[in-house]
This record gives structure tokens, sequence and C-alpha cells, in this order.
């Protein structure tokens, strides 16, 4: 028997479903009477929910476990959970024998059980993917700033020859409608005004409404949009293939629905796209683009980039850049390449080398940041408003963000969750300044 622990620490890595996922942990444990600690080395127990996008994700794992050991050389009680976790499994305890909990993303319901267990003096080890029990039994949410993530989506069936979340996060699955409701309306008795709905494929989401009709993400939106008490509506990632014209059309028709869309394309050679079987083409990704700023002229437009896939050429590269100056983006990321094992481009000849992929990723993101300045310079003047959502640097000063997910400074003494109209006076690469023109 161990002593059953009493505080814990989340700390989740990644991508905003896994910062949803650690969310919804940290409310389970707390329904369970533990108590959230801001410091890893005090907790009882510490879960780190991992993200295996990021670079040499399993060794990084393994070496944030190591640092687990308090002075005394005692460890708190570990879990690891997310991406690694399912990919690892039972290799992660035979490595760091100080895990005593290894837990999925489709298996975290399960969490309070397996402390249990832990503390009764097993090691727990889940990785099923049962399709979307969790979510039935995780705890109604309570507590909740001004803007909350809702995961309506998960997995993806793309199987983009570098990716991994087809393995780690299993197939495609949309949560139902009624649940998805459900706790949207939770959200918003708990203090939420903005509901980001989250998905690794959020566009693919499919569901039946109340009166039993099939629909997409269109019509969930649609329904959101008469939640009183709700004020914006955001979704993300898409994927180009699920762009559908009921959802482009809701960025005209829908009022609560933000213009702001993050809509990786990845790759601007044709060449390329075909072997991340993207099956989308650059000329119908700018096609999609174009139906989506006719349905709403002023949409920010966002993407996720990979240079120096296998086979790479400076003439591919080059068609990256010509595209991404096509788009005009309000912002993007992008990535060096690096294989991810048991994907099919890990085993791809052509690797380029690392020297050439910096100097991509840096030209890359040189036009983006420029891109980014110019897009916020342009908003100057406008009139818009914003949702208050945290303190600034100085007493009297807030950050909130406006309809194209720009975090606008300004001083104002309005509470958080505020709406505010402001004018957009000044502009730089990361965000704009604001002036109040109400409250
Ligand atoms: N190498 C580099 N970037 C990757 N991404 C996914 N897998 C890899 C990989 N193996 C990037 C993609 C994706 C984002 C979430 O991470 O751009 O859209
Ligand atoms: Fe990965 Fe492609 Fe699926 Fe996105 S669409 S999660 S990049 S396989």
């Amino acid at each position: 028997m161990n002593a059953p622990p009493r505080s814990f620490h989340v700390k989740s890595f990644g991508c905003q479903m896994n910062a949803y996922d650690g969310t919804r942990m940290a409310e389970m444990l707390e329904a369970e009477g533990m108590t959230a600690t801001d410091e890893a080395t005090q907790a009882d127990l510490v879960v780190l929910n991992t993200c295996h996008i990021r670079e040499r994700a399993a060794e990084k794992v393994y070496s944030d476990i190591g640092r687990l050991k308090r002075a005394d050389g005692t460890t708190p009680m570990i879990a690891v959970a997310g991406c690694v976790a399912q990919a690892e499994g039972a290799e992660i305890p035979r490595r760091a024998p100080t895990v005593d909990i290894v837990v999925g993303p489709q298996a975290y319901h399960r969490l309070p059980a397996m402390v249990a267990a832990v503390t009764a003096g097993a090691r727990a080890i889940d990785t099923d993917m049962p399709a979307l029990s969790k979510f039935a039994q995780l705890p109604v949410r309570r507590r909740q700033g001004p803007s909350a993530f809702l995961t309506v989506q998960e997995g993806c069936d793309k199987f983009c020859t570098y990716c991994v979340v087809p393995y780690t996060r299993g197939a495609e699955i949309s949560r139902p409608w009624g649940q998805v409701m459900d706790e949207a309306r939770a959200l918003v008795d708990a203090g939420a005004r903005e509901i980001t709905l989250l998905g690794q494929n959020v566009n693919a989401w499919t569901g039946t409404d109340g009166r039993g009709l099939a629909g997409g993400l269109d019509g969930l939106i649609a329904e959101l949009d008469r939640l009183p008490g709700l004020e914006r509506i955001r979704y993300t990632t898409s994927h180009p293939n699920d762009m559908t014209q009921g959802l482009i059309d809701a960025h005209r028709d829908v009022g609560k629905l933000m213009p702001f869309l993050h809509l990786p394309v990845q790759a601007g050679s044709d060449r390329i796209l075909k072997a991340m079987n993207r099956s989308h083409t650059r000329d119908s990704y700018l096609q999609i683009l174009d139906r989506v700023r006719a349905a709403r002229p002023d949409i920010a437009i966002s993407g996720d980039f990979i240079v120096g896939f296998p086979g790479e050429t400076d003439a591919d590269f080059a068609a990256t850049l010509d595209l991404v100056a096509q788009v005009g983006h309000a912002q993007a990321y992008s990535f060096k390449y690096s294989p991810r094992p048991g994907t099919p481009a890990a085993t791809l000849d052509g690797a380029v080398p690392e020297s050439v992929m910096d100097e991509r990723l840096h030209a890359l993101q040189a036009l983006i940041w420029e891109q980014a300045t110019a897009f916020n310079a342009a908003t100057v003047g406008r009139r818009t408003r914003i949702l208050i959502e945290r303190d600034g640097r100085k007493p009297g000063q807030r950050i909130g963000k406006s309809p194209w997910l720009q975090s606008v400074h300004l001083d104002t003494n309005a509470p958080i969750g505020a709406m505010l109209d402001v004018e957009i006076v000044s502009a730089g690469p990361n965000s704009v300044g604001g002036v109040a023109l109400s409250g």
C-alpha cells in the first residue's frame, strides 16, 4: 500500500487537444478530492501529458521523467498520458521504472481507478481505444475562463505519410450532438463566452441533430449560434478535403462564427503533397481559400508547413514560398521534417540535410513574419469587438482577442470576460494595440 495522493500536477505538451485533455484529467482528479499544485516537485501525483509530434518525443519524455526525482531521492506517483503513452505503452515502465501509470488519450477517464490501483500496490497500463466511452464518464465542467476548448472530434483517417496521429489517436470519431451541446451549455454556465471546437480533423465532424437529421460541423455551429450567453465560436484544426460548402457558407451566415481559419496545407509543391499523401493539390487548396474569402472577405488564414520532407528540392521549396506569398497568412506554424518511427515517410530516401532544412525554415518563417505583420497593420483603424481574456503587464492594462484571433493590448479596467468595443490603433508582428470605445 502507498499513501493515496492528495495533490497533483498535470503538465501538458503539444496541441490544444492535449491541453483540453490535461484540463479534463485535472477536473477528474479534483472531483476525487485532490488539489492541484503549480510545482511538479511538490505534488504527490504528476501527470506528464505527452505529445508525439515534438521532435525526439519519446527521448524527451524519458528525460522529463528523470527530472521528477526530488532532492531526498523519492519520486511522486508518475503517470504518463497522451500520445507518447499510446505509442510506447508498457515500454515506458520497462525503461523508466519510476513510472506507475501509462494511460492513452482514449482511456484517461480511468485515471482515478488507476491511481487507486497504484495506491494498492499495483502498476497500471491502459492504452485501449474504446470509441467514445471516455467523454460520458468525465465530470461536468464547472470552472471556466472566458475562452474554452471543447473536443468534438478525435482521431484521423487521413494517414499523411509523416504523421503519427492516426496511430496514436486512432480512427476518426465524432462526439454525439447532444453530448457536445450539453458540454457547451455547462461551459457557458461556468463562464465561457467563447468556445473553440477541437478535433484533429474537426471539420470531419458528423452527427445527428435533435430531430434525427444527419449533418456536419456547420449544423453544429448553427446550433451553438443559438446558445444564449455564448458570444463566439471557433474551430480547429481543419483538413482541406473536409472543407464543405456548408461550412464555408457558415462563415458568411453565422454571426458568432469568428473570421479565422486554420487550414494547414503543409507544402506548395504538388509532387511533395502527393508524397505526403495529402490528397489535395496546391490549386485545389487555393480554390478552397477563394471560396472561403468569397464568403467572408476579411477572414484570417492560418496554416502549418513542413520544410525538408524527404526528396524536397529547391524548386519544391520555392513552390511553398510562392504559395505562402499568394495566401497572405495572418499567422502560421512551420516545422522541420523529422521522421516518426512507424510512419511511411520514415523509410523514404532523400533526406534533406539539416543545414538546408535550417535555411528553408528560416526563409519560410521570415516570409510568414512579414505577412503576419502586414495582416496586423491592415487592421489598424478597424473598430471591432474584443473579448477581454487576461491582465496586461501593468495595472489598468488588459489583453483581449479580436475576431481575427489577434491579441489586443489596451488600457482598460473592463473585467476579464467582458466584450468591449475598441479601435485598433497600432500593430506589431504578434499583437496589436487598441483603444476602448466604451466601458
Ligand atoms: N515532422 C515535422 N512536422 C510534423 N507535423 C506533423 N508530423 C510532423 C513530422 N513528422 C506538423 C504538421 C502538422 C502539425 C501539427 O505538426 O505540420 O500539421
Ligand atoms: Fe496527421 Fe494528416 Fe491526420 Fe493531420 S490530417 S492528423 S497531419 S495524418
